[in-house]
């Protein structure tokens, strides 16, 4: 896909892989619409943007949070009515929520599925409608890696993600004779706020880890939609579970439980940023 030119919506574009994203679309040409809830922190990017690509239209903001339903017509309708159309919508505004599944209270699973899950399902069934209209488009979804098998101590942020692969690859068959498209991202640790962000429910720590780069990741996303990819899983150790949880689901669990109690730590306290 030639990216120069195209209406694109990307989601959560306010910081970490969307703000990186953005940047990287503008530099090929695309026609942005940037959303997330923090105003001015998308405002910046679109500065930024129009400082560092002068040739290129300046991505416009638009505040929207993903849970409620009135932001996303408002988005999407808005960039419609501007542009005349959408090309390409990428569902990536995502939280986080980590520690034991035995801790994590029912409004934990709520909030990471309303905005993993129900958000980019919101934003998917709004802007179906303009792309069935003009049979062509590309939706990209960014799950996870964390979405291809439960992994200890993701209970609720693994299951939302894989709920999203679910229903990506259900849309994905049924709108196989039209001109659109989904692709679904699967990225491992990257180094973002989520981390910072994130509702931890206590019992566990988070691994020692290799956080790639956001800006690597970016490009090997917007490199994967210009050659058109279905799915790109992010690392090797995401590649190696996608084929064991298949052909060895044994090795898979084995390794699973060996994380698991090697993460366990009871005196891990809960600690939630939005209930500071
Ligand atoms: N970092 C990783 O290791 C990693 C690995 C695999 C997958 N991912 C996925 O990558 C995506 C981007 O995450 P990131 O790591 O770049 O984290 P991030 O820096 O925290 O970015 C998350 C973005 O989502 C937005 N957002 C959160 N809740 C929202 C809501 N209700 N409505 C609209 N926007 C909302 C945030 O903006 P506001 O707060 O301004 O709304 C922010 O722009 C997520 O889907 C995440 O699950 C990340």
């Amino acid at each position: 896909m030639r990216i120069s030119g195209k209406r694109v919506i990307v989601t959560g574009a306010s910081s970490g892989i969307g703000r990186a994203l953005a940047v990287s679309l503008a530099g090929r040409g695309a026609v942005l619409t940037i959303a997330a809830r923090r105003y001015d922190k998308l405002d910046e990017v679109s500065r930024e943007i129009a400082a560092q690509f002068p040739d290129t239209p300046a991505p416009v903001a638009v505040r929207c949070d993903v849970t409620i339903a009135g932001d996303v017509s408002t988005l999407i309708g808005g960039a419609v009515e501007r542009l005349g159309s959408v090309d390409m919508l990428i569902n990536n505004a995502g939280i986080s929520v980590y520690g034991e599944t035995r801790l994590t209270r029912p409004e934990d699973f709520r909030r990471v599925m309303s905005v993993n899950f129900f958000g980019a399902v919101q934003c998917m069934l709004e802007v179906l409608p303009f792309m069935r209209r003009q049979d062509s488009g590309l939706i990209v979804n960014i799950a996870s890696v964390a979405g291809l098998h439960g992994i200890p101590f993701l209970g609720a942020y693994s299951a939302s993600k894989a709920a999203l692969i679910a229903t990506s690859q259900s849309l994905r068959t049924e709108l196989a004779d039209t001109g659109i498209r989904i692709m679904i991202v699967y990225p491992g640790y990257t180094d973002t706020e989520i981390f910072e962000r994130e509702i931890m429910v206590g019992g566990g720590k988070r691994p020692p880890a290799r956080y790639a780069p956001v800006n690597e990741v970016a490009e090997a996303i917007v490199h994967a939609i210009e050659r058109g990819r279905r799915d790109l899983i992010m690392t090797r150790r995401g590649k190696l579970l996608s084929v064991l949880r298949g052909a060895a689901p044994a090795v898979v669990e084995r390794v699973m439980r060996k994380m698991a109690s090697e993460l366990r730590d009871p005196d891990e306290p809960r600690r939630d940023p939005g209930e500071s």
